[in-house]
């Protein structure tokens, strides 16, 4: 949510902090602005929507200098309008920020008793107003942010910058996350090592609480109690390529075309050549594990419930999943036996990393599954377990889904063999199996004419229904959530079973239903389900290999043919019609794809 940036640079910063929002800009899009100061001044720039709003705002009105702070807003306080646009500026102050200032209100009633009028609705300006304040009660820029920060409630990370002050950025960091990056002569914060991975790869994270003081000579970080501390510079290696379409029309696509790569390599680092399962030290033993509780949001959460059935199947562990925002606040107990597992991709969603602090100190180890592992979750985690996907940029998950879901069933696979659910030999068989996917979701990719087809169709719907049974239940659900998150058509997931029960009144000749059927135990249960809705006209897209196309295509609308696997790992394999089936709809439909509307790719607020 709100990505920013910020340059102490020896270039003119525009164009590199315009480069940089660039890349942060699937943190959201509702507005785009920057700061800079010239000859001791500070100005701004400000545009409502994409980026490109902002580039063209600045070729007919350049703004020079070679400090400055840049923002792109996805919208919390207020509407997405140029006023509520950052960088908020008071006087001698402007200010970037990523978070929600929660004792905002008060803090703004405060400051309007004292004659303080606000230009904008956002929590924002107050930090700008209160800095101004403090500046204004003679104290010198570095105080004067100081003791502000310590009057803030909430999440955040902030870079301040200052009129007069070409060499100092002030830059903090609570609840949201904040790089600090090392050039020669020069030195950047940016929301994450992708904003300045072009810009330098020696990268110092800030802790939580942490503030600090940048000049081009370097930088003096502080803690929550103001003590001078130090935090480590890391080299990372991001590879700019990477964050590159590399000649697809979309970030989504190209990420959904890496899935064999990426997967090929998640498994690499986890398995080993003689079939054995190689993970971190520092895992639980699961024998003495009773319960396994899996917490996530979206389809991170959807991942988990995959897995659930792995862990329940294979293992015999009891798995207790819920989505984060529900499972900080419900209060769940939790025994020292019990293990809990983060999973999240960018290891920063806010409420995912709140639930892992309810439960860190009660439950017997704290586990995550992440992509990003300098990310919070990770490194909060007593084990973290890399998913190796490599920097997804859509904002709609596809290759991080799937490397989740390999990660999670090695995990499973583990826990199996310690609970003596599953001989050494069994083991074996698995991962054979699992060693397979990457080839199998490649030859799935193949569908992609086929589904470009019955995309044109599906754009022309206002509900779909998805159906699964068994592990192609969550699957269902993230189909849905696939589908109506990129192309806007409605859609909803459901366990085949459950249809009958009231969600089969939805069904006509206008609402196709989508069924996820491999041949697996549970097929001819889900092709009865799937009768019942081709008995009330219901138009139905059949995903299925090709001995089931043979037992169950009769009477559909079309069927998708994928290729014939271990049924346990289906679900990996049949995220690919899942995902392209969306993907190619909101193509039809003409939709912002990577940056659909009213969402961003890394939620750091509640
Ligand atoms: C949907 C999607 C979101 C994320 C969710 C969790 O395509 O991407 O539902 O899965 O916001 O994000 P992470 O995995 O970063 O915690």
């Amino acid at each position: 949510m709100c990505g920013i940036i910020g340059v102490l640079g020896s270039h003119q910063a525009a164009p590199i902090m315009v480069d940089a929002l660039r890349r942060l800009e699937y943190r959201g899009y509702d507005s785009a602005g920057i700061a800079t100061i010239h000859e001791g001044a500070l100005d701004r720039r400000r545009a409502v929507g994409k980026l490109v709003n902002l580039s063209d705002l600045l070729v007919e009105n350049p703004l020079a200098g070679r400090s400055g702070i840049g923002h792109t807003r996805w919208a919390t306080h207020g509407a997405p309008n140029v006023a509520n646009a950052h960088p908020h500026q008071s006087g001698s102050v402007a200010v970037v920020h990523n978070g929600i200032i929660e004792n905002f209100r008060d803090l703004r009633k405060e400051l309007g008793k004292n004659g303080v009028n606000f230009e904008s609705d956002t929590d924002t300006e107050t930090i700008a107003q209160l800095i101004a304040r403090e500046l204004k009660a003679g104290k010198a820029p570095v105080d004067a942010a100081r003791d502000s920060i310590a009057q803030l409630e909430g999440a955040f990370a902030l870079a301040i910058l200052f009129d007069g002050e070409e060499d100092l950025l002030i830059a903090a960091r609570r609840g949201s996350p904040l790089a600090v990056g090392h050039g020669d002569g020069e030195m950047y914060v940016g929301s994450d090592a992708i904003a300045l991975a072009p810009l330098t790869d020696q990268i110092t994270y800030l802790d939580e609480g942490d503030w600090c003081v940048l000049t081009r000579a370097g930088v003096e970080i502080f803690d929550v109690h103001n003590q001078p501390v130090t935090r480590i510079t890391k080299q990372i290696k991001l590879d700019s390529a990477r964050i590159e379409k590399a000649g697809h029309k979309h970030f989504m696509a190209k990420e959904i075309a890496e899935q064999p790569t990426v997967l090929a390599n998640a498994l690499a680092h986890y398995l080993n050549d003689d079939a054995s399962i190689q993970l971190p030290d520092g895992l639980p033993d699961f024998s003495a594990v009773d319960r396994l509780i899996m917490v996530a949001c979206g389809t991170a959460y959807y991942a988990c419930q995959t897995a659930k059935y792995w862990f329940e199947q294979l293992a015999g562990l009891p798995v207790e999943i819920d989505v984060a925002s529900e499972f900080r606040y419900r209060e769940p107990p939790i025994g020292s036996s019990n293990v809990a597992l983060f999973v999240s991709q960018s290891g920063e969603t806010a409420d995912t990393l709140a639930a892992l602090r309810y439960c860190s100190g009660k439950a017997s180890d704290i586990l995550s599954v992440v992509n990003v592992p300098e990310s919070s979750i990770a490194r909060e985690s007593s084990v973290a377990l890399p998913i190796y996907a490599g920097v997804e940029v859509g904002v709609a998950s596809t290759k991080a889904f799937t490397c989740q879901l390999a990660v999670l069933a090695i995990l499973a696979l583990r826990a199996a063999q310690q609970r003596g659910c599953l001989t050494d030999a069994e083991v074996a068989k698995h991962v054979d199996a699992l060693r397979t996917v990457p080839g199998l979701v490649n030859l799935a990719l193949g569908i992609e004419p086929s589904v470009e087809r019955l995309a044109n169709e599906l754009a022309k719907a206002r509900d779909i229904l998805f159906l699964g049974r068994g592990a192609m239940f969550p699957l269902a659900l993230e189909g849905a959530l696939k589908l109506k998150e990129i192309s806007y058509i409605h859609a909803e997931g459901y366990a085949s079973g459950e249809l009958k029960h009231g969600p089969i009144a939805l069904v006509d000749e206008d609402v196709p239903v989508i069924v996820f059927a491999p041949t697996d135990p549970l097929f001819d249960k889900t092709v009865s389900n799937m009768q019942e809705v081709m008995a009330r006209s219901g138009k139905v897209l059949l995903v299925t290999d090709a001995t089931g196309a043979e037992r169950a295509r009769e009477g559909t609308w079309d069927t998708l043919v994928m290729p014939e696997c271990d049924p346990v790992f289906a679900p990996i394999i049949y995220a690919i019609p899942a995902q392209m089936l969306a993907y190619y709809t909101a193509l039809a439909k003409g939709t912002d794809v990577d940056q659909p509307r009213n969402l961003a790719k890394s939620v750091t607020v509640e």
